[in-house]
């Protein structure tokens, strides 16, 4: 299975890194860094959108971004409620849906009931998924999965002879959404850093030495066609 020469990728993920060093480059906070890279986050959704892309997946936050300064990761969960405006309304009034994958029980009831909020008004948008990852890791992820897989063989609600990739593909939070066909990390940093493992067996990765909050929509454009030049052929030969 190779795919169409010029196809626009179906489900992009996006590693946003590097907005520490854009601050400090400026001489800002830390912080300033996360607010302008949610603000290009923005951006670069509406762009993905344009594009024709289906699905966005974005990791704004890992299982462990815990680990930094407790000042930072605090003001980083306070961003998607200081943020209505200028980020989701923009979302959602391009028809965009909005979910989350990853771990709820860590985060404040606040944020929580504001993502949830924001799934359930945004659920109906058909024009792209923004799929923003949130107090997830892949390793996590798949933990999860099969404690649910384990518990319904268990309750007898699923037999290990027909448990396939489809129904542990639905147990992990990403369930409903296509594999990652195209794999962006800004920054420099050339790993996966425990995002999206499973989803991504087959994506093509790219890497580039820019900035997440550099990263402007000429440059994700740019990134597509770079995309649009490679052969895949999922562990079969060139067709
Ligand atoms: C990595 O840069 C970035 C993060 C850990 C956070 C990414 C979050 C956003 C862009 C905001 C999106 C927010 C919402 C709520 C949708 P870094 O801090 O590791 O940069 P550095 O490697 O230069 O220090």
């Amino acid at each position: 299975m190779s795919h169409a020469p010029n196809a626009v990728p179906n489900h992009v993920a996006i590693i946003l890194d590097g907005n520490g060093r854009w601050a400090k480059k400026r001489g800002l906070e830390r912080h300033e860094g996360h607010r302008a890279g949610a603000l290009n986050l923005r951006d670069i959704a509406l762009t993905a959108a344009d594009c024709g892309v289906n699905v966005l997946s974005v990791f704004a936050f890992s299982t462990e971004n815990w680990q930094r300064p407790k000042e930072e990761v605090d003001r980083l969960m306070a961003l998607p409620a200081e943020l209505d405006e200028v980020l989701w309304d923009k979302l959602e009034a391009a028809q965009i849906s909005i979910r989350f994958s990853g771990r709820r029980d860590r985060l404040k009831p606040d944020t929580r009931d504001l993502m949830a909020e924001l799934e359930a008004k945004t659920f109906t948008h058909t024009r792209m998924v923004l799929n923003v990852c949130l107090d997830y890791g892949s390793k996590d992820e798949r933990l999860h999965a099969t404690k649910s897989i384990a518990q319904a063989a268990l309750d007898k609600k699923l037999s290990l002879e027909t448990l396939d990739i489809t129904t542990l593909s639905s147990a992990l939070y990403t369930q409903g959404l296509p594999d990652v066909d195209f794999l962006i990390r800004t920054s420099g940093e050339q790993r996966l850093s425990n995002f999206l493992l499973f989803q991504s067996a087959y994506a093509e990765l790219y890497f580039t030495r820019v900035l997440w909050p550099d990263f402007k929509p000429k440059r994700f454009k740019r990134a597509l066609k770079v995309y649009q030049k490679r052969t895949r052929k999922f562990g079969g030969v060139k067709g």
